[in-house]
């Protein structure tokens, strides 16, 4: 499986955006996050192309936890995509990069005061409310600010989708949003229009998150025309932004076949054209956020292989020189990795192994996969982790974050410099009694 610009060179190496990964490793060092330039913008264009040619009032916003970095702002901005951000953190690193703060949206189920404050002084796009606390929160520091906060209510449409439990977010259990079926949501609606100082400018729901088939959506996207036509019939309030949540999942593996954008938006945009004009009710503007399928498949993390531990008739144990602080996915979610012998990229896969990870834990990256004759040296390559893998990167047995390095045409360049032993003690501080 090759993704994105991924092809491979006479010599057997894979090469991505142009860059050999085998001199990659050789000078940057290993382990090595490599994004693929082209594949992300092209994915930002794929999302934009085939919803802004159905419903022309729609924007696509970037969710920045599966990766952000202020090169990657930079490249959002560019394409002319909005920006999800979920932390003071995240909304920071946007402004630094200066990424347009209009063009943000500030999600999260419990923002600190804060946060708040910071995206009322920095004059954020919409701020995605998440209970009726935080209405009464933001109503009080905008109106204390003299300003007008501009937000969009998170509902639960009760949908269940057919994902790891952990990335089920728009279920009625869910600590996100407010249940349209328990009453909840239209009574947040109903808070909301009450409050002076807050704009309420529509409704935000996501259904979860690494989706392979289009249930969900579709499931949501009759739900939500039903409530819009409830607060239209109980306030008298005409919905006129709807944010839809997140994108379609990726291929970690060779089998997982996700749908096409172009499914996508024609199924969401159908469903909803179709559920409002029945109740006489106009499209309202259409927000995507969609992170894991922009940046996923664009990312590819370099190990070196080390030690190959082969415990007769049991398994056998390729280790690499990274893991669990650099991907928690296979720990956190069972999640399953495609990967190849970066410097043997035409030979048949023909060794079942294990690939481990190099922590004081059980941390096996890939369980069972099929590689070209592993042998200490040869460079690792996992595919498709270029969504949540530096984002939800660790320190954990103060091993230093890897350099994240954007490669395009030919080029590559650093846009996150690999941590330093300097760097892990800089937060460290020793009081004076204990010195010596
Ligand atoms: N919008 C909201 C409100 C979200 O909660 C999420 C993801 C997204 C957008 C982006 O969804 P995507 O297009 O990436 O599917 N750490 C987990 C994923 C957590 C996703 C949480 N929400 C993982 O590694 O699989």
């Amino acid at each position: 499986m090759l993704l994105g610009t991924q092809q491979v060179s006479a010599a057997g190496h894979l090469v991505i955006g142009g860059c050999d990964t085998v001199e990659l490793a050789q000078q940057y060092g290993t382990p090595l996050y490599v994004m693929d330039e082209a594949c992300i913008r092209e994915n930002c264009r794929a999302y934009r192309r085939a919803f802004e040619s159905r419903h022309p009032q729609t924007e696509i916003c970037y969710a920045g936890k599966a990766f952000l970095t202020m090169a990657l702002c930079r490249i959002v901005d560019q394409e002319g995509l909005g920006l999800d951000v979920a932390s003071a953190g995240e909304f920071y690193t946007a402004l630094q990069a200066g990424f347009p703060p209009g063009r943000v949206y500030l999600h999260g189920n419990f923002k600190s005061p804060m946060e708040m404050g910071m995206a009322l002084d920095h004059g954020v796009g919409r701020i995605v409310v998440d209970s009726v606390e935080e209405l009464e929160l933001i109503d009080s520091l905008a109106q204390a600010k003299g300003t007008t906060a501009n937000i969009l209510l998170r509902v639960t449409p009760a949908v269940d989708p057919h994902t790891h439990k952990f990335i089920q977010t728009g279920k009625i259990d869910s600590k996100f949003g407010l249940g349209i079926d328990t009453g909840q949501a239209l009574a947040g609606v109903r808070h909301a229009l009450n409050c002076q100082s807050i704009k309420l400018c529509g409704l935000h729901c996501h259904v979860g998150s690494q989706l392979l088939d289009l249930e969900a959506f579709d499931l949501a996207a009759e739900m939500m025309p039903q409530f819009i036509k409830t607060v239209d019939q109980e306030t008298g309030v005409t919905i006129e932004e709807l944010n839809v949540g997140g994108g379609l999942g990726i291929r970690y593996l060779e089998e997982h076949q996700p749908p096409s954008v172009e499914n996508l938006a024609e199924t969401v945009l159908t469903k909803l054209k179709r559920g409002l004009s029945a109740s006489g009710l106009p499209m309202p503007k259409i927000m995507l956020e969609p992170g894991r399928s922009i940046v996923g498949e664009a990312g590819t993390t370099l190990y070196t292989i080390g030690p190959i531990k082969d415990i007769p008739h049991v398994r056998k144990y390729v280790s690499v020189d990274g893991g669990l602080s650099d991907n928690p996915r296979p720990a956190l979610y069972d999640a399953r990795y495609s990967a190849l012998i970066a410097n043997r990229a035409t030979e048949p896969p023909n060794e079942v192994v294990t690939v481990a990870g190099k922590h004081c834990e059980t941390d096996n990256l890939i369980m069972d996969i099929a590689l070209a004759s592993p042998r200490p040296g040869d460079t690792l390559a996992v595919q498709s982790t270029g969504a949540y893998n530096y984002a939800m990167s660790s320190n954990y047995n103060r091993f230093t974050r890897p350099a994240v390095v954007l490669v395009n045409e030919g080029e590559s360049e650093v846009i996150v410099r690999r941590e330093t032993l300097e760097d892990l003690v800089a937060h460290d501080v020793l009081p004076e009694r204990l010195r010596c």
